[in-house]
């Protein structure tokens, strides 16, 4: 049976954008850059994102197209050694334990949803407004929302590639751009703009220590979603004939120019409420609806905010959630007959759905669901974004500059001869020296 593809261009670059931009860009990196150094960190983001996350996600395509299969399958065909399927393995599981708290934090984004349809912001007490994120927090709505999302995700994914994927991408990334654009202008007008852009623009390099550098790198890993097999599983949906040096660098400009757009948007309000920039993972949840609670037809614009948060991350947990379903499809047989996707989306639904409410409840006050010191739902992003997700792009540039062919890799990036290869012999050589020396030093200090 022909693989899955892509069907256009454009379908290609909006799901990968799709599955890039996400909650790593519109929720986390706001809290992450206010913690660590503001634009300081914005910059070792991007420096980062060109020079290392870009040549991690050509070498990902490449295993992917190449390997014409699922993420373990890919590394197996790719190398054409049986023990790489260990290292697509790992990715693979990588990509699963994230989906389990990044639905917790899309559902919150559903009830926001609901509470812009349902209540009025500017009629809420000052009380009811602070303690709306916490109460609902320790309420059971969150397990309700992560489950109603999970099964958003399986609705998408039952379509297709084409028909489900590339389709819903293709009418969600625009769309997300535009609100996103339509929230700054309106931070354009806050009292506090102007403190909030310099704040996130102005860089305190004082704040910068070595855990900042590997932070930046976890963060341009997890937002740009390598490392957790998406980009091999998409890579392997990419047409021949798509120049996968343009894709990349499309998907990583784009994922920037979101993350700054999110910072403008974000920024102006905390400044303006005097909300600590340090909130942490509530900070768009307790940070904005202040703020709508005081703008003219402030629920509209909640409306839309959440919507975004939504588009942003049902866009990268469907990516997310296809991983583990081209693998069990592919690779599981019941009774000498493959599962399915269906079958493989409703076995996820039952994994993700029992591990999601187990983080979603670890985000409780008192809850005792702590590993090494730290909720279930922290601990998960953490060992996810500093140690697997750089491990695993170790892996893939290791495969791709050192045991692959390099003709065999160059007539991948340039579709045989199809494009320049001047780009292709730079990223080549990032990925086959500088990034495993890079990712594998900076891995080491992360860990002491
Ligand atoms: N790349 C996805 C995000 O940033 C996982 O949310």
């Amino acid at each position: 049976m022909a693989r899955n593809t892509f069907n256009s261009k454009f379908g290609a670059i909006a799901a990968l954008a799709g599955s890039a931009v996400g909650l790593g860009n519109i929720w986390k990196f706001p809290y992450i850059a206010g913690e660590n150094g503001g634009a300081a960190f914005l910059i070792l983001y991007i420096i980062i994102s060109v020079l290392i996350s870009v040549p991690v996600m050509l070498s990902e395509f490449v295993i992917g197209r190449r390997g014409q299969g699922n993420t373990y399958r890919s590394y197996i065909n790719s190398s054409g050694k049986r023990g790489w399927g260990l290292v697509g393995g790992f990715s693979l599981f990588a990509g699963v334990i994230i989906l389990s708290f990044y639905s917790v934090i899309a559902g919150w984004s559903l009830e926001y949803i609901y509470l812009s349809l349902t209540r009025s912001f500017a009629a809420m007490t000052p009380a009811e407004m602070s303690s709306l994120f916490t109460d609902f927090v320790n309420s059971n709505r969150p397990i309700l929302w992560t489950l109603v999302f999970l099964v958003l995700n399986c609705i998408i994914l039952s379509f297709g590639v084409s028909k489900g994927i590339e389709r819903c991408s293709k009418f969600m990334i625009p769309a997300l751009f535009l609100i996103l654009l339509f929230i700054v202008i309106i931070s354009f007008f806050l009292p506090g703009f102007k403190e909030g852009a310099e704040f996130f623009l102005r860089p305190k390099w004082s704040e910068v220590t070595g855990q900042t550098v590997i932070m930046a790198l976890g963060q341009s890993f997890f937002s740009l979603s390598l490392g957790m097999a998406i980009m091999i599983t998409y890579g392997s949906y990419i047409k021949k004939d798509q120049s996968l040096v343009s894709s990349a660098l499309i998907v990583t400009g784009a994922t920037v120019l979101m993350a700054v757009l999110a910072g403008l948007a974000i920024f102006p309000s905390v400044f303006t409420h005097h909300v600590a920039v340090t909130a942490g993972p509530g900070l768009v949840f307790v940070t904005l609806p202040p703020l709508f609670a005081q703008m003219p037809a402030g629920n509209i614009v909640s409306l839309l905010f959440f919507i975004l948060l939504l588009f942003a991350a049902i866009t990268s947990s469907f990516s997310l959630m296809e991983t583990g379903t081209a693998y069990i499809s592919e690779e599981w047989k019941i009774k000498g007959k493959p599962v399915g996707r269906i079958s493989a989306l409703l076995f996820l639904f039952v994994v993700l759905g029992i591990v999601s409410v187990f983080c979603a409840l670890s985000q409780q006050s008192g809850s005792s669901l702590i590993v090494m010191g730290k909720t279930l739902f922290d601990f998960i992003d953490e060992i996810t974004a500093n140690y697997m997700l750089p491990l695993g792009g170790i892996a893939a540039c290791l495969l791709v500059g050192q045991l692959m062919p390099r003709e065999v890799v160059f007539n991948e990036l340039t579709s045989e001869g199809k494009f320049s290869a001047t780009w292709v012999r730079f990223f080549y050589w990032l990925a086959r020296y500088l990034c495993p020396i890079v990712i594998f030093y900076m891995f080491i200090n992360g860990i002491n």
